[in-house]
């Protein structure tokens, strides 16, 4: 297994990650869909990963208001490539546990064990509603995400018919058959970062995929889950981190080109109703305004991930920093994804294998 695992974030929703009006950001239509998983397939990157989205956030660029649904995305493109592990991200409050156990199983048999299931509790209180649902407060929101993934767990491993008797799901004779090809079950990332968020995933999943202002933070963070994990539930978890690729021959060009993306083009009306919905749902007020430009800016380069502007040599050197903090794999994103894919493939890769954090491709990868 690579030291740093790689993955593809966010290419089923329209500009993708990046909050701008810049050219080369993701349009969602299936061919592309098709072409990017493939590359980043073709490449070796371990995952390719979607967000979980109902409604865009307006502004010049109606960010993410197009958008492919995750599970149906996922299940067209485990039929489509090889070797990368396919992931549906849900929001809980979507879906039903007999329904995502049985849709995880079906993408797992289709994809011959390649998939993965991204848990996310939902914070968009819009997105929720849309399902009729009143949003729950934020530890709650945990329970109720707790509850859901210990039903799909035992519909994944119980033979027998089970009554579930929870606080939020009552059922009465389970079963779900076949079970999924990897035992004891898909590999489960979960995305959050709170206390409670970081207690869910010591406790159920593989990957905890996080955000982080700061390194430090990051550092902290993959620390605190992994012995929250280790200690309470004598489990492993991994850290995922985030990145948003700025990447140009000279620190100088790049610098240039986050620039021209960010400053320039980039939708700063769509940024905020975004971080004002995330700021309510998670209770935390950002009055200083430099604090508030800050996050507008992180939020516009890449969904809030860390923005890596930089030569090649720069930006490897910062993902190994990621890894230094204990993160194992981190999600890319790019303005232009078929350019960015390109870039890691010539430029990124080579780099990496050279540091020792991944093992070099067989001779027929791509260039
Ligand atoms: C790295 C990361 C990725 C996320 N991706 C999504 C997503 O695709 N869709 C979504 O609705 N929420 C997403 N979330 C939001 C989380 O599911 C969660 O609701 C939010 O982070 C609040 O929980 P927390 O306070 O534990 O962090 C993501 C969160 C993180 C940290």
């Amino acid at each position: 297994m690579n030291r740093l695992q790689l993955a593809v974030f966010g290419a089923n929703v329209s500009h993708g990650c990046t909050i701008s009006c810049s050219n080369g950001g993701i349009e969602v239509n299936w061919a592309e869909s098709v072409r990017l998983a493939r590359h980043a397939d073709r490449l070796g990157v371990e995952a390719f990963l979607p967000v979980c989205r109902w409604q865009g956030f307006g502004g010049l660029s109606d960010f993410n208001a197009r958008t492919f649904e995750t599970w149906t995305w996922a299940a067209g493109l485990a039929q489509a490539t090889q070797q990368i592990r396919i992931f549906a991200t849900t929001s809980v409050a979507s879906v039903h546990p007999v329904l995502a156990a049985k849709q995880a199983v079906t993408i797992d048999h289709i994809s011959n064990g390649r998939f993965g299931l991204n848990v996310v509790a939902g914070w968009n209180a819009p997105e929720v509603e849309m399902f009729g649902s009143p949003q729950l407060p934020h530890e709650e929101r945990y329970a109720y995400t707790d509850e859901w993934m210990q039903f799909i767990k035992r519909l994944w491993r119980e033979s027998h018919p089970f009554d579930f008797d929870g606080r939020y799901f009552k059922a009465q004779r389970c079963r779900a058959e076949p079970k999924p090809l990897q035992i004891p079950y898909p590999l489960v990332m979960s995305a959050g970062v709170s206390t409670a968020g970081r207690r869910f995933a010591a406790r159920h999943a593989d990957i905890n995929f996080i955000l982080a202002p700061s390194l430090e933070h990051a550092r902290a963070t993959v620390a605190d889950v992994k012995s929250m994990a280790r200690r309470d539930y004598g489990r492993n978890v991994a850290v995922w981190g985030n990145a948003a690729i700025f990447c140009r021959n000279t620190s100088g060009e790049a610098r240039d080109w986050y620039h021209h993306v960010i400053h320039d083009l980039g939708d700063l009306e769509a940024a905020a109703n975004l971080l004002d919905i995330f700021a309510r749902e998670s209770g935390s007020q950002i009055d200083d305004p430099a604090l508030r430009e800050r996050y507008l800016r992180n939020m516009m380069a890449g969904y809030s991930g860390f923005p890596v502007v930089g030569s090649p040599d720069e930006v490897v050197d910062f993902l190994a920093e990621m890894v230094a903090c204990g993160m194992s794999g981190v999600t890319l994103s790019w303005p232009d994804y078929d350019a960015g894919l390109a870039q890691l493939g010539q430029e990124l890769l080579p780099r990496l294998e050279a540091r020792g954090l991944r093992t070099p491709r067989s001779p027929h990868s791509d260039p």
